[in-house]
């Protein structure tokens, strides 16, 4: 996809930080947004923000937990901008409780949001997306903490952007035939309210660890910036969206401590060398059509 115009985008979070960031870029570029976000607050401020994009905005208050009002918003965004091209699981919080001291009710609330809001968003609009065969592109928001595992309070959190962002490589291979591309979204950090999130999620506990990181992030990235980095990604149809380039030594460094602990290369055995040539072939093609579909486009 290289043209905005007249494009539809669902963007859950779409009220705050990241989510602000894409949605303002992709109406700058001429696509109908709806923004889909959990807070009133952040509704009211993104629409005050955005008011000179009346017509082409709309606003919808979403839990992206809530299966039920995922489907209804979905409806709603038909009605009113017809098919959606572009769908954005931005939706996310962070828990400040290390893995080692997380309950249960920890775990299911991070994956809740983090992970099954995005599984929410894929199994509601995709098959409309798929549907309309006008081609689209899917950003599922993970972090530079979904390709290094962070320790301590950040754990859970790690955990939920790695599983977001196994779930989007694959995804981006299935959907190369129908002509939707999917990005994972890999942001450092950047100026917006996630340090603030658990508060507003469950004031009534403040996990231990996180106390040392900054509350505000004056410092970081804006979002705007982001958002130009997602159109840049979208249009290049790129398996991964980058923020920071600061990171590339350290992933590096990550990818060859894997390659370190592999055995000394072997052959397999006939059958098993079948079945992952077999697999091997199947992605390449998938590969060389997106590699076609981005000349082409
Ligand atoms: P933010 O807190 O400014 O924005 C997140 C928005 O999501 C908020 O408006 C919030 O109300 C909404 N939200 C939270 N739970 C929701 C739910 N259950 N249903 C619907 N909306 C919900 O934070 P930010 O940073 O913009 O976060 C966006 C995404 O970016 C998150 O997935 C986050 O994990 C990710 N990210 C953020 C980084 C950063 O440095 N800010 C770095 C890497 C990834």
């Amino acid at each position: 996809m290289k043209d905005f115009a007249g494009k539809t985008a669902f963007i859950t979070g779409g009220a705050s930080g990241i989510g602000l960031g894409i949605a303002t870029t992709l109406l700058e570029a001429g696509a109908k947004v709806v923004i889909a976000d959990i807070e009133q607050a952040h509704l009211s401020e993104a629409k005050t923000m955005l008011a000179s994009h009346e017509g082409a905005a709309h606003f919808i208050r979403l839990d992206v937990r809530d299966r039920g009002a995922m489907r209804r918003a979905a409806e709603e965004t038909a009605q009113i901008f017809g098919n959606v091209h572009i769908l954005c699981n931005n939706a996310g919080t962070g828990l400040s409780v290390p893995i080692e001291e997380a309950s249960y009710e920890d775990w299911d609330l991070i994956f809740s949001i983090n992970l099954g809001g995005t599984i929410n968003g894929i199994v509601t609009f995709l098959p409309g997306m798929k549907a309309h065969g006008e081609g689209g592109h899917l950003v599922n928001t993970s972090s530079m903490a979904g390709i290094i595992p962070c320790p301590s309070w950040a754990g859970l959190y790690s955990a939920t952007k790695f599983a977001i962002r196994g779930l989007s490589e694959s995804l981006r291979l299935s959907l190369a035939p129908f002509n939707i591309g999917v990005s994972t979204l890999c942001p450092g950090m950047v100026d917006t309210r996630i340090m603030t999130a658990e508060r507003r999620l469950r004031p009534e506990r403040r996990g231990s660890g996180a106390d040392d990181w900054p509350e505000k992030m004056e410092f970081a990235m804006k979002p705007r910036e982001v958002g130009a980095r997602v159109l840049e990604g979208i249009r290049r149809q790129s398996a991964f969206i980058f923020t920071h380039g600061h990171f590339r030594e350290e992933v590096a460094a990550l990818f060859a401590e894997i390659l370190d602990d592999f055995p000394p290369p072997s052959e397999p055995c006939a059958e098993e060398k079948a079945v992952e040539d077999a697999r091997r072939r199947d992605i390449e093609v998938r590969k060389a059509l997106i590699v076609a579909q981005v000349a082409r486009v």
